[in-house]
């Protein structure tokens, strides 16, 4: 049995779609969440800033005695995994390999399509991952850099007009390639899923890795005897680095119940 929380991160919002499918299916577990939506969107930063708001990140969540921490951020997950893996010795889960994974274990007519942001694309870890399952898949990819700053501004893009010509855009010669199965490679995405849908059509498979991350959890804690006393019931924490006011109306959205607990970080200071 370990009491401690566990903590959750990404670049801002996108994040809380990982902590609603682990609160969902560990709903004993005490949750952090730390969004860094003071300094997104990080996929068009250099690999160097990614990998040092990496380290701050868990470094800010350490300070709350957690027990694993999960980089709830396809971005992070390329480029600061490896890295923070081999200089922290609690768990670390990352989000690639498990969308990987459910991508290949969905496609029939093994096209799949790859977005998210650039540096998340030019790293080519969802090719190397789906590749090392199945070589004969073809990927095709494409980097969408506003989606995650359409996401950051609020509700009321995410299924709009220009949102939706924005996605045809990027998305239409992926639409042409004839694949069946759409990762959303960054886990802001899963929030402008109907929008993404639209433009692709019903016959094409959207995978988002939440729901598989969320079973990567589970079965870390359950293998490790890491369970919370479910006697305690869970606390949940929520962490910004930029303005509490903003923040917690998209989280309650996100989350599906209110938030107003949440504070705001000096993320620099860590
Ligand atoms: N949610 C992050 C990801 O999965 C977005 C990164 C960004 O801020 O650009 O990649």
């Amino acid at each position: 049995m370990d009491n401690r929380p566990i903590g959750i991160f990404d670049s801002g919002l996108g994040g809380l779609t990982v902590f609603k499918e682990i609160a969902d299916q560990l709903p004993h577990e005490s949750l952090v969440y730390f969004g860094d939506s003071g300094r997104a969107p990080y996929g068009i930063k250099s690999r160097e800033t990614v990998i040092k708001y990496t380290l701050q990140n868990i470094r800010f969540l350490l300070t709350h005695d957690i027990k694993m921490v999960v980089i709830a951020c396809n971005t992070m997950s390329a480029h600061g995994y490896e890295f923070v893996r081999k200089s922290h010795d609690l768990p670390i889960i990352e989000v690639i390999g498990a969308g990987a994974a459910a991508a290949v274990a969905e496609t029939r007519n093994r096209k799949i399509g790859v977005i998210g942001t650039p540096l998340t694309i030019s790293s080519g870890v969802y090719q190397k991952a789906i590749n090392k399952l199945d070589d004969s898949i073809e990927i095709y990819q494409k980097a969408c850099p506003l989606f995650v700053p359409l996401v950051e501004e609020g509700q009321e893009w995410w299924e709009n007009e220009i949102t939706y010509s924005i996605a045809k855009e990027y998305l239409t010669p992926l639409k042409l390639t004839g694949v069946d199965t759409l990762v959303l490679g960054c886990t802001h995405y899963p929030l402008l899923k109907n929008t993404i849908q639209k433009v692709m059509g019903e016959g094409v498979t959207l995978v988002s890795s939440a729901f598989e991350v969320a079973r990567v959890v589970k079965k870390v804690i359950l293998d490790n005897n890491m369970q919370r006393d479910p006697q305690l019931g869970p606390a949940y924490h929520y962490y910004t680095s930029d303005s509490v006011d903003k923040f917690e109306p998209l989280c309650s959205a996100i989350l599906g119940k209110t938030v107003n607990s949440a504070k705001k970080v000096d993320i620099e200071g860590y």
